[in-house]
């Protein structure tokens, strides 16, 4: 898996800040696909299905490619943060989760121009550059750094409600929207943000960083129960003492 994020990655090297050629389309107002998002997405499934053939996708670009294998799937995000890219703000990445049987057991999460490579593999641990990372140990939700997405233009769907993000204002000392949930999550992974919270994300955006976020020591869940993120779309990260409280947090803000 390394080696082909890797070569991925070069095509961003190059194309980054290469503003004038990138964009190809618009899925929907303001969400944009670009040459580059595409070329990423070939080139992973390539190398990935030569090292491991069979191996069925699902990835943001080509949606489901069925595969020989019935147990084994890729879940890709070829760029995590396409506006980031667009923009030339250094906070994207590649990344890329592989599920057998349904359970997540390995991830790579790539920022290809800070050249930081988060790794896990279920029971292995989290890695940032082959150093082992874990999630940040603060204990009250006051001391928190705390990450969440903002919907492009035309998202129906808010990331937050304005009534989480207000009761979160108030206990948090700050809030970041980063456009890239990926590399949120694996931020939190590496103990630089407190937890991740968001709504309406897709399983390619979540996938790896709910795996390094586990092997760094943290906790994964739904806001709203015990349903599946990768189901519902909704994601909460953070660390074991921390999880009741923002969960308390988000549920005040339900009752307003
Ligand atoms: C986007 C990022 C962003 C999230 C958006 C996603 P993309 O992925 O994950 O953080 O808020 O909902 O669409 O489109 O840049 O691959």
């Amino acid at each position: 898996m390394t080696a082909a994020v890797r070569k991925a990655a070069r095509t961003l090297q190059r194309d980054y800040g290469e503003l004038a050629n990138l964009q190809v389309s618009q899925k929907a107002p303001g969400d944009y696909v670009t040459i580059a998002d595409q070329k990423v997405d070939k080139i992973l499934r390539e190398e990935l299905a030569k090292v491991r053939p069979g191996y069925a996708f699902l990835t943001e670009e080509t949606g489901v490619v069925a595969g020989t294998d019935p147990d084994h799937r890729f879940i890709i995000d070829p760029i995590d943060g396409t506006m980031n890219f667009m923009h030339a703000v250094p906070f994207f990445a590649i990344t890329v989760a592989l599920e057998r049987k349904g359970e997540l057991v390995a991830a790579l999460t790539y920022n290809p121009i800070t050249d930081e490579m988060y790794s896990a593999e279920k029971g292995g641990g989290a890695f940032l550059n082959n150093k082992r990372i874990r999630v940040a140990q603060r204990r009250d939700i006051h001391d928190t750094l705390v990450s969440y997405e903002v919907p492009h233009r035309g998202g129906k769907d808010l990331p937050l409600s304005r009534a989480e993000i207000s009761v979160l204002q108030a206990r948090v000392v700050g809030i970041r929207g980063t456009g890239s949930a990926a590399l949120s999550l694996a931020y939190v992974a590496a103990g630089r943000f407190d937890a991740m919270v968001c709504r309406n994300i897709k399983p390619w955006d979540m996938a790896a960083g709910i795996l390094l976020v586990r092997e760094a020591g943290g906790f994964v869940a739904d806001p709203d129960g015990e349903k599946n993120p990768m189901e519902t779309g909704n994601i909460l990260a953070t660390n074991a003492d921390l999880l009741p409280h923002f969960k308390d947090a988000l549920s005040k803000a339900r009752e307003q």
